[in-house]
């Protein structure tokens, strides 16, 4: 059980809308006091760079960024040289794909699937038609990976593995510790998208055996602009960085340069300082609070929102078993837009929209859809106003149009 009234007393943002109802955690959480001091401290008695001056300031903002990377290899448990911090998933996975453009040939396979967000979908889909390799998406069972599919797609020509922990439209769980053993079977590498679970689910990278990780800060309850990109050391050791600046490099000779070791080789130019200093923040609340207990909240709210609407007429809800954390869903004959529009007038913000996942739209045969996600800080209350209010919604319209 967790203090849900303790929790909100500790974002400020319901200091100033304290009747918001907030169901978007999933696009961009709330941000937690602990990340908003740890930034601030630092923005207004340090601000100096990292790893360059040899003063006392300089070092003290050094020590700090490095804490938080030991921070978020505690948090993933992986060693301290395997965290690589990038601006977010997105450039995670662009850096990675660019990466690994030696280690990918001609005719190479690469699995991926629908259910990618683009920034899990487009920089592979570059890398395979920079490379000639193929993309070969995994067929989907009900809008789930299954193991049984993803045997059909992996061959000993696969090279990559491109998945993701939970997806970001319908909240489905990838049976990720098998498909990593089998990859491996064939000597694939095989890179997650965390960016759905990792505010509620233990990451444990060495217990997955995973190759590759990405997440973003800025759902974990702390700032924008800052990400992770984990990478197995020996990995590591052999992938070539692909941004070269700054402090990424060893010596610089007229014959050419050599790279420092990672994790540092892949950190080119002045990082987000503050920001790895507010994951830093975000990652102490989760840890106080407990991610297994946030999950379990989370999922109560989810089961309550659902149970409430599953029979309701003029609702299609896309996403019913109940494993999940998200609600999506449409309105029947209303844009999602014009629910999420209609549903912010009674400060219910929710996510409408292609969610930077068209396939996955069109997997569902939608434009768009209205997504619904939970955090810590809902309440039962913010609940009964979501419910209610999808529910006028759903009325105005029928009376409306007479749907
Ligand atoms: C599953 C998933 N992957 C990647 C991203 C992209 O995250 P960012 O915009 O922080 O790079 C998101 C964000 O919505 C996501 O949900």
């Amino acid at each position: 059980m967790i203090d849900v009234k303790k929790i909100r007393a500790q974002f400020p943002v319901y200091s100033k809308y304290p009747d918001t109802r907030f169901f978007d955690s999933a696009a961009s959480a709330f941000k937690h006091q602990s990340v908003i001091d740890a930034m601030m401290d630092y923005l207004s008695f340090n601000g100096t760079n990292v790893h360059r001056g040899v003063y006392q300031l300089a070092a003290e903002s050094t020590e700090k960024y490095e804490h938080a990377r030991i921070d978020v290899a505690n948090f993933i448990n992986a060693n301290t040289d395997e965290v690589i911090f990038t601006k977010s998933t997105t450039h995670a996975m662009n850096m990675l794909a660019h990466s690994l453009e030696d280690q990918i040939s001609f005719n190479d396979e690469i699995i991926i699937s629908e259910l990618e967000h683009h920034s899990n979908l487009l920089p592979w889909e570059r890398l395979a038609k920079t490379k000639g390799a193929h993309l070969k998406f995994i067929p989907l069972e009900n809008g789930k990976i299954t193991l049984k599919h993803f045997k059909k797609v992996l061959s000993p020509k696969t090279k990559l593995v491109i998945t993701h922990t939970v997806s970001n439209v319908l909240g489905y769980q990838t049976p990720l510790i098998d498909m990593i053993k089998l990859s491996h079977m064939v000597n694939a590498v095989v890179i997650v998208d965390a960016a759905q679970s990792i505010s509620h689910q233990k990451l444990d990278v060495k217990a997955l055996d995973v190759d590759y990780v990405a997440f973003s800060g800025h759902k974990m309850y702390g700032p924008n602009g800052i990400g992770v990109l984990y990478g197995k050391k020996m990995l590591l050791d052999h992938l070539s960085p692909s941004e070269f600046g700054g402090e990424m490099v060893d010596k610089v000779l007229l014959s050419g340069p050599t790279y420092k070791e990672a994790p540092y080789k892949f950190e080119a130019g002045t990082p987000a300082i503050a920001e790895a200093i507010g994951l830093s923040g975000a990652i102490s609340f989760l840890n106080e609070v407990g991610l297994e207990n946030i999950y379990k909240h989370e999922k109560k709210l989810r089961k309550y929102v659902y149970e409430a609407l599953k029979d309701e007429m003029g609702i299609t809800i896309f996403n019913k078993d109940n494993n999940t954390t998200l609600f999506t869903f449409n309105i029947d004959g209303v844009h999602p837009h014009d629910t999420a529009s209609f549903l912010d007038q009674k400060e219910v913000c929710v996510r409408a929209g292609h969610h930077c996942n068209q396939l996955t739209m069109k997997y569902l045969n939608q434009d768009s859809t209205v997504r619904v996600s939970f955090g810590p800080y809902n309440t039962l209350d913010d609940c009964n106003v979501l419910i209610e209010s999808i529910k006028e919604t759903r009325d105005f319209f029928v009376s409306l149009k007479g749907l």
